[in-house]
């Protein structure tokens, strides 16, 4: 990853190892992918994968699509093509002669994952070993796991389950129980694709490859941290899922508290998924909201409004809707941490869908400073850091002597554009499946951790403990809601 400073300056983030460790299993030669005719695989598993493959760095892959619907060759085959024509684009000529392989030879078979035996017998059929991707529901997933048998299983196995992995931290204790008895953990991929963009990993190069940040990356000097994921896209015909999971579950249960993790972790003694996953479970046993939950969570749903001239309905009439399941669309947790480091600092972490702008961006701001020297006119604000999850950037807001008059006060910002990663976050997290490499999966405890911290939101809310508060499409979010560290106009800018 490179960053460009206005004054042409290169600095280098250190990459996280993409090969499985010595003596790990061997690179997987099939992909069983469940759930290949549903929106996720299409839209960005299969693209992600194409990138990957574009690359030319893994050869001879065979891919096989499974779904309960019974889907022509054609069906999947324009599928695959969809999928893989951009990377096809922009392919070494190794990558391109995969990928055309790949286009002529990958097939869909109709399986019910549920049946006992059907998916180890598809299994079996596949060159050995196969990764075993569940692009399903966790209902789904967990029977279809009940019904494997570890002999069913040939070595080298690796299952990737997508997100939400359970729905509380008991259904994922209990899910994690059924896959242990399959196979080692290390085998065990749980993915967050936050866990492969490219400006999610640079928060470790950014911090632990620069000396002035550590120092004073505590509550000594941080006054909060939060981390908005603010989206312009509404529903997008995805009811089925996201009127059972909302804002809560959909995002801050597994994306940002990720990116909160690595935010707040201690730095690891080697990017190997045994220091890095150990340092970021650490965070998350730590992480609790404290209440009363009134004041330290907050929830709402939009009603109709325009974004960018297009007419978005109320949240509930949207179709597939139950308004019964009291969904919400936004909303905004403030976390804290047990912890020397972190004790008092809150953690702010909120998304939503259908705002008027989008915001993706982690926002540091630090404490005023002990003593402003009398005879500076203007204001002394305080200093922000803003890492910018699209458009990749970095920004830091300092208090300079301003133009004119020297005892002035004036503020700038510090501006580097992240460059773009090569890979789209599902490849970066696939190509360490393929490899055999769990670094960026999420370790079992933390996915339990996870669920742990937002439980008691999410009972407090279904107990109605919590008011329901209401936006326009294409807001800025509730009328109330102060958009805080990103300027007084809430714009981001
Ligand atoms: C997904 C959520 O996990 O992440 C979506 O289910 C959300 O609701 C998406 O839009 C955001 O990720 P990205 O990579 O598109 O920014």
């Amino acid at each position: 990853m490179t960053t460009q400073t206005s004054d042409e300056q290169h600095v280098h983030a250190p990459r996280p190892a993409r090969e499985g460790a010595p003596g790990s299993p061997q690179s997987v030669k099939s992909l069983l992918i469940l759930g290949a005719s549903g929106d996720l695989t299409g839209r960005l598993l299969f693209p992600g994968l194409a990138r990957l493959l574009a690359t030319g760095r893994h050869q001879g892959l065979t891919i096989v699509g499974a779904g309960h619907e019974d889907w022509t060759a054609e069906q999947w085959s324009t599928r695959v093509h969809d999928a893989t024509d951009d990377a096809l684009e922009d392919s070494t000529p190794e990558g391109r002669a995969e990928l055309e392989r790949i286009r002529k030879e990958s097939r869909y078979r109709q399986l019910d994952v549920t049946a006992p035996g059907a998916l180890a017998s598809a299994i079996a059929e596949l060159p050995a070993p196969v990764a075993v991707y569940f692009a399903l529901p966790p209902q789904i997933s967990q029977r279809a796991c009940e019904v494997l048998d570890p002999r069913d299983l040939p070595e080298g196995t690796r299952l990737a389950l997508e997100k939400p992995f359970g729905s509380s931290a008991e259904s994922a204790a209990a899910l994690n129980e059924t896959l242990r008895a399959l196979l080692p953990e290390q085998q065990i991929h749980r993915v967050d694709h936050f866990l492969g963009k490219g400006t999610v990993l640079n928060i470790l190069g950014l911090r632990f490859a620069n000396n002035f940040l550590e120092p004073i990356w505590n509550r000594d000097h941080i006054d909060k941290v939060e981390i908005f994921f603010d989206e312009d896209l509404a529903l997008e015909g995805r009811a089925g899922y996201y009127d059972r999971a909302g804002a809560l579950r959909d995002m801050i249960q597994s994306h940002l508290l990720h990116i909160m993790a690595i935010l707040a972790m201690d730095a690891p003694a080697r990017l190997d998924e045994r220091d890095l996953r150990d340092a970021i479970s650490s965070v998350l046993r730590a992480a609790h909201v404290e209440g009363p939950l009134e004041e330290t969570t907050r929830r709402a749903r939009y009603a109709s409004g325009t974004i960018a001239g297009r007419a978005i309905p109320d949240y509930t009439a949207e179709e597939g809707v139950d308004p019964s399941h009291g969904t919400e669309t936004l909303a905004e947790i403030t976390v804290s941490l047990a912890s020397w480091r972190w004790s008092g600092v809150p953690f702010i972490l909120r998304s939503g869908k259908a705002l008027g702008m989008r915001r993706k961006e982690a926002i540091i701001t630090f404490k005023p400073v002990p003593h402003l020297p009398e005879g500076f006119a203007g204001v002394d604000e305080p200093n922000r850091l803003r890492i910018g999850f699209g458009p990749d950037v970095l920004q830091l807001d300092v208090d300079v002597n301003g133009p004119g008059d020297v005892m002035t006060l004036n503020r700038v910002t510090l501006d580097a554009d992240l460059s773009e990663a090569d890979l789209l976050p599902y490849g970066e997290v696939l190509e360490g499946i393929l490899n055999g490499d769990p670094l960026l999966s999420v370790r079992g405890d933390t996915a339990e951790s996870c669920w742990r911290v937002v439980d008691p939101v999410l009972a407090a809310w279904a107990a109605g403990e919590v008011p329901m508060d209401t936006y326009l499409a294409g807001s800025a979010g509730p009328s109330g809601w102060a958009t805080s560290a990103s300027g007084e106009d809430g714009t981001g800018a």
